[in-house]
C-alpha cells in the first residue's frame, strides 16, 4: 500500500462523525420526542459517534422544584434504552455529571449577546409562561445548548423542528468563539433522516405535543392502551375535504404522520386514497374507522416500549452502571476539547 494511501486511511475525515442530542427530565416522554428525536438516535447509534444525555440542568430553568427530577432523570434514561439505544454503543449520560459542559458554558457566555437571547422564542415563550421566574439560566438557556453539543465538537444533532433556532445559536457561538481564539469548534447542525425537521401536533390539533402540557391530547411512551386508545379517539377531526386529493389540515395530515410510524405501509395508503377520493357530498375516507385503525397499532407499537421501560426503571443497579459508565466516555471526550478551548483562549498556565 502506498505511503498516501495510508495517510487518507488515517485521516481525521476517515473518523466517524459525532453526533449529540439531549432531552430535559420535565415529564414523561411522547411521541413526539420519539418522532423528532429518538428514533433518529436508534439509527444513528451504528453509523456514527453517538453522545446522548439527560438534560437536567436545563430543566432547573422552569422546574426548580426537584422533587421528581430523580425519578425523571432514571425513567427518561430507561425509556431511551426501551426505544433501542444500546449503551455500549454510545454514551449515555446524565449532564450534571460532565462538570466540562459547566465550564465551556461560562466561555460562551462572553460571547453571548443580551439582546440576541432576549429574542429566542423559547426565552419568549417562557417568559409568557412564567413571568414570576424568569431566571438568568432561563436567558442563557440556548448557551448551555451550544455547550452541551459544542463540548464534543458534535456536527449532526438530532433534533425536532422547535429546537432549529437553538442550533442555529449555537453556531453563531461557535463562530464567534473560532474567530477570536482559533478554529477549534466545528459548526453544528439539527439533523433528522429524510431532510426536514419534525413537528408532532397535539392530537386536539392546538400546538406540539409536550411533556408537561395539554396530557390528555399527547401520547406518552409510558401511555396504558385503554388511555391511548381515548386519546386517539378523540383526536380533532373534521366532516372530510371538499374536493378529490386535497391539501390536508394540520391535524389531519398529523394523524396520517402518526399512521405512516406505526401502522403497515398497506394501511397508510388504503386510508391515504380514501382521503384522495374523497370530496363533498362523497365522503368516503372514514375518520373513525382511521383512528380505530392508528389506535390499535399505536397500542401494538407502544407495548413493548412501556413495558421494557418500566422493567429498566425499576433496576436502579443496572441504571447506575449504565450512568456511571456513560459519564466516563462523555467526561473523556469532554476534557479533551475543554484542553483545546483553553489553550486557544490562553487559560493554561504552567
Ligand atoms: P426537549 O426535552 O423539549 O425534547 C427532546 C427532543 O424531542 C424533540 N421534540 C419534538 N419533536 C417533534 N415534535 C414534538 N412535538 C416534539 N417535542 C419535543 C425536541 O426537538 C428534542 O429533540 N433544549 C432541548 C434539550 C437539549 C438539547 C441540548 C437538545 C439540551 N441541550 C443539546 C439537543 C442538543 C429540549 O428542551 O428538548
Amino acid at each position: 500500500m502506498s505511503k498516501d494511501h495510508l495517510l487518507i486511511l488515517s485521516s481525521p475525515l476517515m473518523e466517524k462523525e459525532v453526533v449529540l442530542s439531549g432531552i430535559r427530565p420535565t415529564g414523561f416522554l411522547h411521541l413526539g420526542n420519539y418522532f423528532g428525536a429518538m428514533r433518529n438516535y436508534v439509527r444513528m447509534q451504528d453509523t456514527y459517534h453517538c453522545y446522548f444525555f439527560v438534560a437536567n440542568w436545563h430543566s432547573l430553568t422552569t422546574h426548580p422544584d426537584t422533587k421528581e427530577l430523580q425519578n425523571s432523570v432514571y425513567r427518561v434514561i430507561a425509556e431511551n434504552i426501551a426505544c433501542g439505544l444500546d449503551p455500549d454503543k454510545v454514551a449515555l449520560y446524565i449532564q450534571s455529571d460532565v462538570p466540562e459542559i459547566a465550564e465551556l458554558y461560562l466561555y460562551l457566555n462572553m460571547l453571548a449577546y443580551k439582546g440576541e437571547l432576549e429574542k429566542t422564542a423559547t426565552f419568549k415563550e417562557k417568559v409568557r409562561l412564567q413571568p414570576e421566574n424568569i431566571n438568568a439560566g432561563l436567558l442563557t438557556y440556548p448557551v448551555l445548548q451550544a455547550a452541551d453539543i459544542l463540548i464534543h465538537r458534535a456536527v449532526k444533532v438530532p433534533v425536532g423542528k422547535d429546537q432549529e433556532q437553538h442550533l442555529e445559536m449555537a453556531r453563531h457561538f461557535a463562530e464567534r468563539f473560532n474567530y477570536r481564539y482559533g478554529e477549534v469548534l466545528p459548526l453544528p447542525y439539527a439533523f433528522n433522516y429524510g431532510g426536514e425537521l419534525v413537528r408532532i401536533m397535539s392530537l386536539d390539533g392546538t400546538g406540539k405535543m409536550s411533556k408537561s402540557e395539554n396530557q390528555l391530547a399527547t401520547l406518552y411512551l409510558a401511555d396504558e392502551e385503554d388511555s391511548i386508545r381515548k386519546k386517539i379517539m378523540k383526536a380533532k377531526t373534521d366532516e372530510g375535504p371538499a374536493e378529490p386529493n386535497s391539501v390536508k389540515p394540520d391535524y389531519i395530515e398529523n394523524l396520517f404522520t402518526l399512521m405512516k410510524l406505526v401502522s403497515t405501509p398497506g394501511t397508510l395508503q388504503k386510508f391515504e386514497d380514501d382521503f384522495n377520493a374523497s370530496s363533498a357530498g362523497n365522503c368516503v375516507i372514514r375518520y373513525g374507522n382511521l383512528k380505530k385503525q392508528l389506535a390499535e397499532d399505536m397500542a401494538r407499537f407502544i407495548r413493548p416500549i412501556r413495558e421494557k421501560a418500566a422493567d429498566i426503571q425499576h433496576n436502579r443497579p443496572l441504571l447506575q452502571k449504565i450512568i456511571h459508565q456513560g459519564a466516563d466516555k462523555a467526561r473523556a471526550s469532554a476534557s479533551e476539547t475543554l484542553k483545546l478551548v483553553r489553550q486557544a483562549i490562553g487559560m493554561n498556565y504552567g
